[in-house]
């Protein structure tokens, strides 16, 4: 008799189960779900910063891109790479920065150039064993930036940097 009262009582929806009981499940499922940002699978700050720092490194020695660094000061550019990479793998950061475009502005940047420098990059990706997975998601982030920071189609490298580009101002101390 039991048994037939209670199952009529689910025919009819009449069985309420208490919303706390179903919160914390549907909570876990939803979490479980929602996937790592790209940041926090690169590993979040510690991580960020080691990759720049490297290839920062691998840019500045790199002769087929390094003369277009001359005037520039590097620890407005490390410390500004560094935002707008973990701004851009959805890290809690706000890049605060030249846009892309004023930044490489008279910079005289050429594909090859580009080229040459997203290599650097994934010697350093590859260096610090960032999965095949991060390190696409990375590039198909920072790729599409191209026509933005390259004004010659070319694809000669090591072009001077020409006298109208003008630095940005040099970090605070
Ligand atoms: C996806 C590729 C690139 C990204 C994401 C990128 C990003 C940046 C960022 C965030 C800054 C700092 C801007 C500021 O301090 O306000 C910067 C500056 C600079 N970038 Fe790039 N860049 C890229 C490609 C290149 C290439 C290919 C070159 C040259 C071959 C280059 C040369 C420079 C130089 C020289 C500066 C310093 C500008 C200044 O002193 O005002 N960048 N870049």
């Amino acid at each position: 008799m039991r048994k037939l009262i209670l199952t009529s009582m689910l025919a009819l929806g009449m069985v309420v189960v208490p919303a706390t009981a179903m919160a914390k499940p549907m909570k876990h499922a939803a979490h479980a779900m929602k996937e790592k940002t790209l940041y926090e699978r690169l590993g979040g700050a510690p991580a960020v910063s080691a990759v720049i720092d490297d290839f920062a490194g691998r840019v500045l020695a790199d002769t087929r891109i390094n003369a277009k660094f001359a005037k520039s000061d590097p620890t407005r550019l490390v410390a500004n790479l560094k935002t707008f990479v973990t701004q851009a793998t959805g890290g809690p950061k706000v890049y605060k920065g030249q846009s892309m475009a004023a930044a490489h502005h008279n910079m005289g940047v050429t594909d090859a150039e580009f080229g040459a420098l997203v290599e650097d990059l994934v010697a350093t990706l590859d260096k610090f064993n960032v999965p095949a997975k991060e390190k696409g998601e990375l590039l198909a982030a920072l790729g599409p930036l191209g026509p933005q920071i390259v004004s010659v189609h070319s694809n000669e490298t090591g072009g001077a940097l020409p006298a109208s580009f003008k630095p940005a101002p040099a970090a605070k101390k």
